[in-house]
């Protein structure tokens, strides 16, 4: 199998060739003087071969669309988006409104496209192709169970990413639980977790996207009151958009974990396992 990184995704798509054996093509990415993008696949492409390349800015949709069309003459492309953009917009929140997960979708035709804890499941019915969304929270899991944390609970910030805390913690003898969030009037909001306690525990609040660090950084605080030991975040996607992670420390995070499904600074675990995994069942 030929591996294809695309610019938002050449250290993961290194990492996957290590883990699954496979074969990394050189290719070249530049911009025109107009501010449009070039895009090459300097070696030869061969018949099968899987392009990685999360869509996290406008240009990163662009350099996928290319990518794929330079492999249009193989007989078959898989195409890995580790983190896709404007998943989040997956529906009609106003009329008037597009669906725009959906219309990206619909641009992207391979064999096969794997996501990654995609902000919707619903998403990949879009897509012309065959699809798996791969789970990289076990991995996350596994790295919470190495560091040496004190009583550790993994919290989800709400009842819709319990689901993440589940996976994350599953198998591995942490506790998970997730934060419920009650009016209590017009200006005060009661956020404790659900079922368990905090006092004394380590807590790591897990999501699949942190973006601005709203949703965590107002929950820190509050944890923190209830006696919690240390706060971290964790999430598959670390969007990290402007100033979240001043946000996240200066409401007293003691740490950040995330995947390299974006290459950020806090991208401590590799999801390249689980793709190659993925790539070498296909
Ligand atoms: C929302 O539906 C997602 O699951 C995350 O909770 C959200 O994207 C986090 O965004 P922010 O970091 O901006 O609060």
């Amino acid at each position: 199998m030929n591996i294809i990184g695309g610019p938002a995704s050449q250290l993961l798509a290194g990492r996957v060739c290590e883990s699954s054996g496979s074969n990394l093509l050189i290719s070249e990415f530049r911009k025109f003087p107009d501010g449009e993008l070039y895009t090459r696949i300097i070696d030869d492409i061969g018949e099968d071969v899987t392009i990685i390349q999360s869509t996290v800015t406008d240009t990163d949709l662009v350099a996928l669309l290319q990518l794929i069309d330079a492999c249009s003459e193989a007989s078959q492309v898989n195409v890995v988006i580790p983190y896709m953009g404007y998943a989040r917009q997956d529906k009609r929140f106003k009329s008037g409104e597009p669906i725009t997960a959906r219309a990206l979708a619909r641009t992207i035709k391979a064999d096969n496209v794997f996501t990654i804890n995609i902000h919707d499941q619903s998403i990949l019915d879009s897509f012309d192709a065959k699809t798996v969304n791969l789970d990289a929270t076990p991995m996350i899991g596994k790295y919470i169970k190495t560091m040496k944390f004190h009583d550790p609970l993994i919290i989800a910030p709400d009842d819709g990413a319990i689901g993440i805390a589940k996976s994350a913690s599953e198998d591995l003898g942490i506790d998970y639980d997730y934060l419920d969030k009650t009016r209590l009037s017009g200006e005060s909001v009661s956020i404790q977790p659900k079922n368990l306690k905090v006092k004394g525990r380590d807590v790591i609040i897990i999501d699949d996207i942190i973006s601005t660090g709203g949703t965590i950084a107002e929950t820190i605080p509050l944890l923190r009151k209830q006696g919690a030991h240390e706060v971290f975040a964790a999430c598959v996607h670390p969007v990290l958009s402007n100033n979240a992670i001043l946000k996240l420390f200066k409401a007293g995070v003691k740490g950040i974990i995330a995947t390299d499904t974006i290459d950020k600074g806090v991208s401590v675990v590799s999801v390249a396992p689980v793709i190659a995994m993925a790539i070498n069942e296909i």
